[in-house]
């Protein structure tokens, strides 16, 4: 039997998988769930062992959250393919009323598969066990070697991720990494991610007075610290220009040409962005003028406030608050310093408060960017894939949001090519309610991934790069 015919057959079953996965709340961004995680790993490891891999194990460092590993390596000569995915998801806590069906059970509605996790990134694990299993239930064997590992822990940043590689480099070391946690921008297109934003994420805190003070008192006497904070955060507005931070672009690398017309091509038209993300009527988007939006995203810094709070909705109270504080979430790009944008924005937060608050920044997380060039063999042999399981011309894109451990594990296999393969797309709402995979894109992609085992089996002389 063919692995595709295979993978036609067991459709039911594979789908079956990831909702078994999706049932298990494997969030990672809150501490409160580490029995969950643990099942999570211990579920993928089962479907690890069910696929035909081999040393299936969980494996942890520090206190670290649990990886699920597994690997097959009967091909001795060929290349080895470094699987990546990741089983901790994002919370649902605050949102649950907005599902439209339960977030914990995988339910299909109008050919998408809707869940928690769905396609943000256990889509990913099943998408890639349906491949190896294809070829090792039908031959036996598989055209190269595979070491897959699915990590608990991408939804925080991957902070144990680079000790757990030096600690295991040699059983991890590999040609070639395959990464499907990055999008398809329009359905039926498959696309090659070539670069990440990094992150640099400051704690801002003001503060005016020792505890909050009646309004009737001290209102209009004592500096309100709600107000200050975001006098200070306006300062971050940036109309439709760049970001009004000094320096902050002096590093960020000029799309090529061929770039800016490729970027152009892809993603649709005003209405479908504003469509796609739910943009009210007569709200602009924020784009500076003349800027494409996968520029803006991809290639360009951006600026977020991704929380704030002075009190509580339940404390409400005629009170002069004391203190407000917020996190700034900065997306950096090709060639910006992560110190560097965390010094140029500190910069502009603490400059002249108002009323004189005592502004506070801290740095919480900084993230490199990555970015590679999407040629050579392996980036040949994904293109025949992808346009072998699609039937469509695969497009290298940018990616607007962050993988930790792409940039690391590429140095540490010292440059080893970055595959990365979209499972989302416009419209799967990853971290918001209703997350969602597209069931047609989804099975075209596992068949891609069958193919690109061959594809790089077939390498002359294994070479990957
Ligand atoms: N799958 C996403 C990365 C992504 C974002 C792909 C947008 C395509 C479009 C990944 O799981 C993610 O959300 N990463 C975090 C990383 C952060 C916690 C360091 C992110 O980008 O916020
Ligand atoms: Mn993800």
């Amino acid at each position: 039997m063919q692995p595709a015919k295979w993978l036609e057959e067991n459709d039911a079953n594979i789908i079956n998988d990831l909702a078994k996965l999706v049932a298990i709340e494997s969030i990672s961004t809150d501490g409160e769930h580490q029995k969950e995680l643990d099942q999570c790993a211990e579920a993928t490891c089962e479907l690890m062992k069910a696929a035909g891999l081999n040393n299936v194990q969980t494996l942890k460092t520090g206190n670290s959250n649990p990886y699920a590993y597994g690997e097959w390596l009967g091909a001795p000569g060929k290349p080895t393919v470094f699987l990546y995915a990741h089983h901790d998801v994002q919370p649902v806590k605050g949102f649950e009323n907005d599902w439209l069906s339960p977030p914990w059970t995988l339910t299909e509605r109008d050919g998408r598969l809707y869940g928690r996790g769905a396609a943000d990134d256990k889509g990913a694990i099943v998408t890639q066990l349906g491949a190896v299993a294809s070829h090792l239930k039908t031959k036996g064997e598989l055209p190269c070697n595979v070491k897959m590992l699915v990590e608990g822990e991408e939804e925080v940043g991957s902070t144990n991720l680079r000790g757990f590689f030096e600690e295991n480099k040699d059983r991890l070391m590999s040609d070639v990494i395959v990464v499907c946690d990055t999008e398809n921008v329009e359905i039926g297109l498959p696309c090659l991610t070539y670069s990440l934003r990094g992150i640099v994420e400051l704690h801002v805190t003001v503060r005016t007075a020792s505890s909050p003070v009646h309004s009737g008192m001290a209102g209009g006497m004592l500096a309100d610290a709600a107000i200050a904070l975001n006098v200070v955060l306006s300062r971050l507005y940036w109309n439709h220009k760049k970001l009004p931070v000094p320096g902050l672009y002096d590093k960020v690398r000029k799309l090529t040409p061929a770039e800016k017309r490729a970027f152009k091509k892809v993603g649709g038209d005003e209405a479908k962005w504003r469509s796609d993300n739910g943009i009210l009527d007569g709200v602009e988007l924020a784009l500076p003028t003349k800027v494409h939006p996968n520029e803006a995203t991809w290639r360009n810094p951006s600026i977020t406030v991704i929380v704030q709070e002075a009190s509580s909705m339940r404390a409400k109270s005629n009170q002069v608050l004391p203190s407000a504080q917020a996190y700034v979430s900065c997306r950096i790009v090709p060639d910006q310093e992560p110190d560097e944008v965390y010094e140029q924005i500190k910069a502009v937060l603490v400059k002249d408060p108002p009323w004189g608050v005592k502004v506070e920044v801290k740095p919480t997380a900084k993230l490199k960017w990555w970015m590679t060039d999407p040629t050579g063999p392996a980036f040949t042999a994904a293109q025949k894939a992808l346009k072998k399981g699609f039937g469509a011309k695969p497009v290298p894109i940018g990616c607007g949001g962050s993988i930790g451990f792409v940039g690391p594990l590429a140095e540490l296999f010292g440059g080893a090519p970055a595959l990365l393969l979209g499972i989302e797309d416009p419209l799967s709402k990853a971290h918001a309610p209703n997350e969602s995979l597209h069931a047609g894109d989804f099975r075209k992609l596992t068949a891609s991934l069958a193919h690109l085992f061959d594809q790089i089996g077939d390498l002359p002389d294994g070479k990957v790069k």
